[in-house]
């Protein structure tokens, strides 16, 4: 890095200079837009934990110091050093007034400016993309959801495992593998869910969640849908779908109360109105598919009895509530293979989506395993899976199988719906999607 004159203190971070009011800091950033109005010249600074009016009155700096700033281009890297000034009308609470500034790298005219640009072009831009407030206020949401999940389940007593990226068979149908050779053992494919994998950690530990990337070959091009997401999934031995749903509602209420209370300024950035966030609590609703059907007939929202939900059918059963809804026992048919049916009619799997309010959909999937080692061979066989692949996952069913369940939460679907986005793919910070793998 550029050498500091003796004179600069040691840095400080925008965030914490609201505790440092009349005291000389440096700031070490880069220039996010710039206004002259004659002898001042008002820097806005950001240096990744906040954005601060720094201002330069010319008889304050040297002559050439001043000319310096004047000709600073947008996203120049710059340390300046000055003192905190306490100025109400400012979102950080504070101003810097500027006594020196030196210039780490000054570039050619940035490609992003402050005026609008178009989805394609911002997502071609998206490593530059991500120095935007509202970007980084995302990415800040998103790091703080994690954190929340973590928080959540470590305080329940569930143990953190993690599942393996390369799989040798699917979890979640056979249509949207990503496939590769392994070496010499053949085909393998990349993760679409780490379930299988905790269902087997949750019988060694009881309790255990997974969070990582997981992959699905999606030809669909929603605002709902990625080809790499990330997904949180608990599993829970001795439990049943009634558990699962008592699980996911706790959850589901920390998540949204941990991440309002951690980034207040966050959703000022975003504009996102937070009040019908702050009303979500457990106990959510739940209702049968059958009802979930029932509303859509109300509502007139094409359906027929069988088939699986998409954006439409979600969209209308969620607006319906102003809590999460818990959508329960879907038709086993259009079910993943490892479901267990329902005793009270066959028809049905113990299944549970949950959809989140204001219209975001599904943000959870999960339900109970089946347990039994007769009818789940029966499902590979009527799935079509190779069976050698599975003897592991069949193993468990053959050493003191218990009931047992669990669910998977989107990252990128909770932090859209509360960030008030309107895509998914602004919800990480490098989205691979079916047109997208550049940068
Ligand atoms: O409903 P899904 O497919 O369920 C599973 O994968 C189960 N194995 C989870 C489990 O029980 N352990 O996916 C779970 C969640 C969805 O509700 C959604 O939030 C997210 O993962 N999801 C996606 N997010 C972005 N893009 C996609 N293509 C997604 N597919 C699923
Ligand atoms: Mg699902």
């Amino acid at each position: 890095m550029t050498t500091l004159p003796d004179t600069f203190p040691p840095a400080a971070r925008i965030q914490d200079l609201t505790s440092k009011i009349g005291q000389e800091v440096t700031l070490q950033g880069w220039l996010y837009n710039m206004r002259l109005k004659g002898k001042l010249a008002f820097l806005l600074v950001r240096d990744g934990s906040g954005i601060c009016q720094c201002v330069l009155f010319q008889g304050d700096v040297p002559p050439e110091v001043f000319e310096k700033a004047k000709s600073l281009a947008q996203e120049a890297a710059i340390v300046v050093r000055g003192t905190v000034k306490a100025d109400a009308r400012a979102a950080s609470g504070v101003e810097l007034a500027v006594k020196d500034l030196v210039v780490v790298h000054q570039g050619p005219e940035y490609p992003i400016g402050p005026k609008e640009h178009g989805p394609d072009f911002l997502l071609s831009q998206r490593h530059l993309w991500l120095r935007s407030r509202k970007q980084a206020a995302i990415a800040r949401v998103r790091h703080q959801v994690k954190r929340a999940i973590c928080d959540f389940f470590d305080g329940e007593g569930f143990t953190q495992v993690d599942a393996p990226i390369f799989t040798p068979s699917a979890c979640e149908g056979t249509t949207n593998l990503f496939e590769l050779e392994y070496f010499e053992e053949g085909k393998a494919y990349l993760t679409q869910s780490g379930q299988l994998y905790m269902e087997a950690a949750a019988m060694a530990l009881g309790k255990v969640y997974c969070l990582g990337p997981t992959f699905r070959a999606e030809r669909s091009k929603t605002r709902r849908h990625l080809t790499e997401f990330w997904m949180v999934e608990p599993e829970i031995a001795y439990c049943d779908l009634n558990g699962v749903m008592d699980t996911a509602e706790r959850f589901v209420s920390h998540v949204v109360n941990y991440v309002l209370k951690a980034c207040p300024k966050e959703f000022q950035e975003l504009e996102r109105d937070t009040s019908k966030l702050e009303k979500i609590a457990a106990p959510f609703p739940r209702i049968s598919y059958d009802e979930a059907a029932a509303i859509l007939k109300r509502k007139n929202v094409p359906f027929v009895w069988g088939d699986d939900f998409g954006a439409p059918q979600e969209t209308a059963v969620c607006s319906e509530f102003d809590q999460p809804v818990m959508v329960h026992r879907f038709p086993a048919e259009v079910k993943a293979f490892y479901m267990k049916r329902d005793p009270a009619d066959e028809r049905l799997a113990l299944c549970v989506d949950v959809l989140a309010p204001e219209g975001y959909g599904e943000i959870i999937g999960g339900g109970q395993r089946a347990d039994d080692l007769a009818y789940l061979e029966a499902q590979i066989a009527k799935h079509k899976l190779p069976k050698e692949a599975f003897e592991w996952y069949l193993d468990l069913r053959r050493y003191g199988s218990v009931p047992h369940g669990g669910f998977g939460l989107g990252i990128e679907r909770t932090t859209s719906w509360l960030c008030g986005i309107e895509h998914v793919r602004e919800a990480i910070a490098f989205p691979r999607m079916l047109y997208r793998i550049y940068p």
